[in-house]
């Protein structure tokens, strides 16, 4: 026989044995629309609008469904009853981070938020157990909240009450808080350090939640072909690392074994406790990243809530005047907010279950893999698949929050005005990799605008009728479109 023909011949036997593996695979996966080659199902997706177009793919796939995002197949789940089954269910097999080729790059699976297995496990487990206070000395890290608190307040009222855009003070205090926990000290606002290492930082955020990064993402061939914006990214990251590496080596040198006053020293001394155990995830490099997750998953989060949250009161003003009425009955003028006034005052805490439900600061999560090849409802997925989680499709359920597309403290209360729980409450997400910061992130949000409301009235300078608080999606955050607020002294 000749060549060419047999070339031909085992060639196309080739293309036919991947095609029908292709298609085998896809058989035992959820449904979903039919991939083209290469790209997939990339142009049935609105990037402007990702959790609209999973709604709408929900409604005639299912609320499990396979989405090609590239050549790699994703499995969406969307609804409670999906995404608890899935990530509570079966949370130790839906725990794995999905990949973020660019992260692959900058943290080598290190740290807490893109890790995985043994290190992810440890990280966590030490991260959580230092933010909830074993073992950072005497300072309680509602001390540390109500210190920034103070700050952010004295810092509001040197704009003398005229129109303001708060994004840059309120990006401030939750950076000072992550700050104060990891470094021992806040800093001032006006700081040169601070605010060099705060333009990093967002920056960096910036870039990775950027459409063009998704891109990256879904074809990370094309990270090392084209010029863009990946390229500061990984510059601004080595600048960030080695500013992480050198608090690090002041803080080996002030060290008090026990003494500890922050997350650096705490784990100073578990490195020195398993400096004899060489397979430890206790290593200087962990410590960086960890650390920097900590700034990349605490800061932007939490200052978007917090502006996002004050365009909302100034919309609704009959909420705002209700939640200082509370103010002034439950703690008065005379001290600041504390944890435990949170029990004692049921519409505040309604209005900030509702403010962190309707602004569904992160409609899709982040993204999750399966550990293990795993059947789910009659589904096989294997092992390493990426699975997204609609977060909007819980905090937006129209039978667990009637009228849901409304701004409405009533989804959160009972008829005789008590705080009504809700299992829908998703904005951390849930399962195993639940945001690690909500405790602290729930206590910034009312230390922060419980303090606020305490010492200000809020004007806005349009008609609050005419003030728009539709989402503006920016990558995988929603963020409110920018506003002018006053902070009145009351
Ligand atoms: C309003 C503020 C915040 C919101 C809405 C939020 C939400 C989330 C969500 C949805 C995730 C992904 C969970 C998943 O993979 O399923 C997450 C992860 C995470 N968050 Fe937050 N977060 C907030 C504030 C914070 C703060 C203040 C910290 C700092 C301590 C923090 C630290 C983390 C970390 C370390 C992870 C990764 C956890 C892991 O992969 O195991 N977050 N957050
Ligand atoms: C979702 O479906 C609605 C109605 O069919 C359509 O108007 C809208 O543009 C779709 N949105 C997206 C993002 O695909
Ligand atoms: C970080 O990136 C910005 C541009 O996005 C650049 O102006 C700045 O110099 C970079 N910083 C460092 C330290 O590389
Ligand atoms: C997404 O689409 C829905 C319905 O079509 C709309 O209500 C919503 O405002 C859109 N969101 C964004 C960010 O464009």
């Amino acid at each position: 026989m000749d060549a060419v023909v047999v070339l031909v011949l085992s060639l196309s036997c080739l293309l036919l044995f991947s095609l029908w593996r292709q298609s085998s695979e896809r058989r035992k996966l959820p449904p979903g629309p039919t991939p083209l080659p290469v790209i997939g199902n990339f142009f049935q997706i609105d990037a402007k609008n990702i959790s609209q177009s999973l709604t709408n793919l929900s409604k005639v796939y299912g609320p499990v469904f396979t989405l090609y995002l590239g050549r790699k197949p994703t499995v969406v789940l969307h609804g409670y009853e999906a995404v608890k089954e899935a990530l509570i269910d079966h949370g130790e097999e839906f725990s794995g981070r999905g990949s973020f080729p660019m992260a692959e790059r900058t943290n080598k699976g290190l740290g807490i938020v893109f890790s995985n297995g043994r290190i992810w496990k440890e990280m966590r487990r030490f991260s959580l157990m230092t933010l909830r206070n074993f073992g950072m000395g005497k300072r309680s890290i509602e001390d540390r909240v109500q210190e920034e608190a103070r700050c952010l307040v004295e810092e509001l009222r040197k704009t003398n009450g005229s129109p303001c855009d708060p994004t840059f003070i309120l990006g401030c205090a939750p950076c000072n808080v992550i700050c104060s926990i990891v470094f021992q000290n806040r800093f001032d606002y006006k700081d040169q350090e601070f605010l060099t290492f705060m333009n990093i930082l967002n920056e960096n955020v910036e870039i990775l939640s950027s459409p063009w990064m998704q891109i990256c993402n879904n074809f990370p061939a094309m990270i090392d072909y084209l010029p863009g914006s990946h390229r500061k990214l990984l510059k601004n990251f080595t600048f960030a690392k080695h500013y992480f590496l050198a608090k690090v080596i002041d803080h080996q040198k002030s060290l008090d074994i026990n003494n500890p006053q922050d997350f650096i020293d705490c784990f100073l001394i578990k490195m020195e406790q398993e400096k004899h155990n060489p397979k430890t995830a206790f290593t200087s490099e962990n410590l960086v990243f960890s650390a920097g997750d900590l700034f990349a998953a605490g800061t932007e989060t939490t200052s978007t809530t917090l502006r996002f949250s004050l365009l909302l009161l100034l919309k609704h003003p009959e909420v705002t005047a209700k939640v200082q009425e509370e103010i002034d009955r439950v703690i008065g003028r005379h001290r600041s907010p504390c944890m435990q006034d949170r029990s004692h005052m049921p519409y505040t805490d309604a209005v900030l279950h509702e403010i962190q439900r309707y602004i569904d600061l992160l409609p899709t999560s982040l993204p999750h893999t399966v550990t293990c090849d795993i059947k789910f409802r009659n589904y096989l997925i294997p092992k390493g698949t990426t699975v997204i989680a609609s977060l909007t499709s819980v905090l937006q359920d129209d039978k667990e929050f009637p009228n849901p597309e409304k701004f409405d403290p009533g989804h959160f209360l009972d008829e005789n005005g008590k705080f009504k729980k809700s299992d829908y409450f998703f904005p951390f997400s849930t399962g195993k990799r639940i945001c690690l910061g909500e405790g602290l992130a729930r206590m910034e949000l009312f230390l922060f605008l419980t303090t606020i409301l305490q010492n200000f009235n809020l004007k806005s300078p349009v008609d609050p009728k005419d003030l728009d608080t539709t989402a503006v999606a920016n990558g995988f955050v929603s963020v409110p479109p920018e506003f002018q607020i006053c902070f009145i002294p009351v």
